[in-house]
């Protein structure tokens, strides 16, 4: 009997990924894929887990992504913890795990700024070709945060090339990313079945995210009015609630008063995301963004989701 691994293979370049994916598919084997940007915890698990499920091999990759971030956000600062990941993927039965140093072109000798996508760089040989996902990307985060689709959905279609996976997965925890992934896939005709499973939660109910960790203590309990909040608007919707305008004021008043700061409290379609007033015409996807103090400098910025199933009739 063969000993069970004790490390996961970890591949680095584009070709040798895309090598070891056609060599499975070669062995008749499909491929199901979670893409992260690591410091993984127990939400990434249960998507390798659900890609088990659906594909007979797995990989996971771990690159955190230049494009989606703007100069002024955590790229710097975001958590890595390689080792902590490799082992976590290993245990969860995850087959490789792809880990890119750098994704795009990097133009030799240039010390303009050129080699970080995504800044200003005016280098003729740059990388400069972006997938944008129109409509979808404009509201929720893209409001707030305008080259945070574009970043994602280049990044991604670049890894499906890469992997060419037959399944991916992706946490409904960034809802919006989710529906402009499945978007992208149908538009540009990737042979690849889109699958979103639900947020993981903590146990106190505060959905699991890599940046949770750069909570103050204070923060980290601070921050339960989210949850709360969202629990609360699921109950006023089943009670019959249907203005939209007065669940999305109070949502954000609840987190405001335990000293949060509102990105965000909105309510859309639950697919296209376009506004809605009425909550007992659809359901609905109540999305909210918000900041708390981190330990370290600045705030978090947290995220949280439910999709309002109005109340039968
Ligand atoms: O959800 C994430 O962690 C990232 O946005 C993703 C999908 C890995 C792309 O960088």
């Amino acid at each position: 009997m063969e000993a069970p691994a004790t490390t996961i293979p970890v591949l680095t370049s584009k070709e040798e990924m895309r090598a070891w994916s056609r060599a499975q598919k070669k062995k008749g084997k499909t491929i199901g894929f979670v893409p992260t940007m690591g410091y993984l915890h127990e939400g990434h698990i249960s998507l390798v887990s659900a890609a088990r499920e659906r594909a007979d091999v797995v990989v996971a990759s771990i690159y955190v992504n230049p494009t989606q971030f703007s100069a002024n956000e955590d790229f710097d600062v975001y958590p890595r913890d390689p080792e902590a990941d490799r082992r976590k993927l290993l245990e969860a039965g995850c087959s490789v795990v792809f880990e890119p140093e750098s994704l795009y072109h990097i133009v030799e000798g240039a010390d303009d700024g050129s080699n970080v996508v995504g800044r200003e760089s005016g280098h003729p040989d740059a990388h400069e070709t972006f997938v944008q996902v129109e409509k979808l990307q404009l509201p929720l985060c893209g409001g707030s945060r305008p080259h945070f689709f574009r970043g994602v959905a280049t990044i991604v279609a670049k890894l499906f090339h890469i992997v060419e996976p037959d399944v991916a997965v992706f946490g409904r925890k960034d809802y919006q990313q989710w529906r402009v992934i499945t978007r992208m896939v149908r538009d540009l005709d990737f042979p690849i079945e889109i699958v979103g499973m639900p947020i993981a939660r903590e146990a106190d109910g505060l959905a699991m995210s890599s940046r949770n960790a750069r909570l103050s203590a204070e923060s980290r309990a601070a921050c339960l009015a989210i949850p709360r909040a969202v629990k609360w608007a699921e109950a006023e919707v089943g009670r019959g609630a249907g203005d939209a305008g007065a669940l999305a004021s109070e949502v954000a008043a609840r987190i405001e008063a335990a000293g949060g700061k509102v990105d965000y409290v909105e309510l859309r379609h639950a697919e296209h995301l376009q506004p809605v007033t009425d909550l007992r015409a659809q359901p609905t996807l109540l999305a909210v963004a918000a900041h708390f103090p981190a330990r370290d400098r600045g705030t978090v910025r947290l995220i949280d989701n439910t999709v309002l199933q109005p109340a039968a009739a």
